[in-house]
């Protein structure tokens, strides 16, 4: 199939064609997802959660982004590749945010990067973009300021709170963002930001009329038992399968049953 460009994506909404999205953190999952043909493959700072098993986005490093990213990145033949920008690799000076940027697609090869919140980094979104590196927005429920909120609740249910991220959204279309992340707020607001742009909305517990949807991987599949927001649709029930699986080989090397004749050398 051909290469997904951010252009790709821009037409596919104008062409009223749903975008897929998933997460990826390592080579062979990445591979399988590219292969099984999603659209675009996010190197999210959820790997903090999945892969280094932290409770939120903040601890996570641009080196280790830059490793995930670089993993993921090998084993993709068509997808577009964006990976996050991690707290505090880009929020003190746009300077210091377009060396992260620079850092992060050279480095890693990915294809645009994505950094979260609206009007306070409207500025550095438009320097990363000048520069010739692609940007995704995030908006809504932004996990990187997580103790800034409290909480992991649905965003933006007050009218003050929804205008300022119809603005928000609206700037950084304005920047130079060819797509933005809706996260975890009413399908109503979410339905009227994605009306009002000509970029598209790609949401996780955002609704049906965005333009596109995203899930991570390891939720989706059903890896993880813990996680069970409204939000969530499981395609697979890979935690049962995996201990299941698990089992069975440990049941076999306890028999005696593995490995069976065929499965050693004579000689
Ligand atoms: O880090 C991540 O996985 C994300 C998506 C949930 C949008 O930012
Ligand atoms: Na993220």
């Amino acid at each position: 199939p051909a290469k997904v460009t951010t252009q790709t994506v821009v037409d596919m909404k104008r062409n009223g064609e749903k975008i897929s999205m998933l997460t990826a953190y390592d080579y062979t999952m990445a591979r399988i997802i590219d292969a099984a043909g999603i659209d675009v493959i996010l190197v999210g700072d959820s790997a903090s959660n999945v892969m280094a098993g932290y409770d939120t986005t903040v601890p996570m490093t641009l080196d280790h982004m830059i490793y995930h990213a670089s993993c993921v990145v090998r084993g993709v033949d068509s997808a577009l590749v964006i990976a996050d920008l991690p707290f505090m690799s880009y929020q003190v000076t746009s300077k210091e945010a377009l060396i992260s940027a620079g850092r992060m697609m050279k480095e890693a090869g990915v294809h645009g990067i994505k950094v979260e919140g609206g009007k306070p980094i409207v500025n550095t979104v438009k320097k990363i973009v000048e520069a010739g590196i692609p940007v995704m927005g995030h908006l809504g429920l932004t996990p990187q300021s997580i103790y800034k909120f409290g909480t992991y609740k649905v965003r933006a249910t007050e009218e003050t709170e929804a205008d300022a991220l119809i603005e928000d959204a609206k700037k950084l279309e304005e920047a130079g963002c060819f797509s933005i992340v809706l996260e975890k707020i009413p399908a109503k607001l979410a339905s009227a930001v994605t009306a009002e742009l000509s970029i598209p909305t790609i949401g996780i517990g955002a609704g049906a009329d965005c333009d596109g949807q995203v899930l991570v991987t390891h939720d989706m599949l059903g890896l993880n038992k813990e996680f069970n927001p409204r939000f969530l649709r499981r395609y697979a029930d890979m935690h049962t399968d995996m201990t299941e699986a698990v089992q069975h080989y440990i049941s076999d090397i306890k028999k005696g049953d593995f490995p069976n004749e065929d499965e050693q050398y004579g000689g």
